[in-house]
């Protein structure tokens, strides 16, 4: 399944994707990446790996997004994982690939929709974290969920190292939710 991923920072997500993609019987393969800012780290994972990218600032949402529907059909993508993706995608894109497009959150929803989750969490003294992979719907962080992995918190944790610990999971959890949508 020809898959495109929408990243905004470091890529850690992708990197991770893109060696899933490449092991036996692994259901996917990435064939573009896209990117709301040049800045992305994750963009030299393009160049590594020889696979397409793509920037638009999203300054004109619609005229991004139209671009990006175009580029999509083009390159014949079916299917999308957002991975540190930080645009909400309109109605009328996410309809156009509806049940398509997959994210990945680092909380437990439905806790912690949308930013700051692990200083939430932090704040709020909870013994549990983790992440959640789930369906994109037009409501933010709010589509079916697929898997979610929980996470403990400890006395000594802070919001960067709680993230630390999360992000590795979420190395785990990504892989296993695209495991489970196609197998
Ligand atoms: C991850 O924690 C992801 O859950 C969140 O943004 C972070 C992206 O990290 N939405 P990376 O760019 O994949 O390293």
């Amino acid at each position: 399944i020809k898959t495109a991923v929408f990243i905004s920072g470091t890529g850690s997500n992708l990197k991770n994707l893109i060696k899933f993609s490449k092991i036996k019987n692994s259901p996917i393969s990435i064939d573009l990446i896209i990117s709301n800012t040049s800045k992305a780290k994750g963009l030299s994972f393009a160049n590594q790996f020889s696979i397409k990218k793509y920037v638009s600032s999203f300054k004109n949402h619609k005229t991004a997004e139209t671009k990006i529907l175009n580029l999509l059909k083009k390159e014949n993508i079916k299917f999308i994982c957002l991975a540190g993706f930080m645009r909400i995608l309109s109605r009328s894109f996410i309809k156009k690939f509806r049940g398509k497009i997959i994210n990945i959150h680092p909380s437990l929803l439905p806790k912690y929709k949308g930013l700051d989750t692990h200083i939430k969490a932090i704040q709020n003294k909870d013994k549990l974290a983790g992440c959640t992979v789930h369906l994109v719907t037009t409501k933010l962080d709010s589509g079916k969920i697929i898997l979610q992995k929980v996470v403990k918190i400890s006395k000594k944790d802070t919001s960067t190292s709680l993230a630390k610990k999360v992000l590795k999971q979420e190395h785990k959890l990504y892989p296993a939710a695209i495991k489970k949508i196609f197998n």
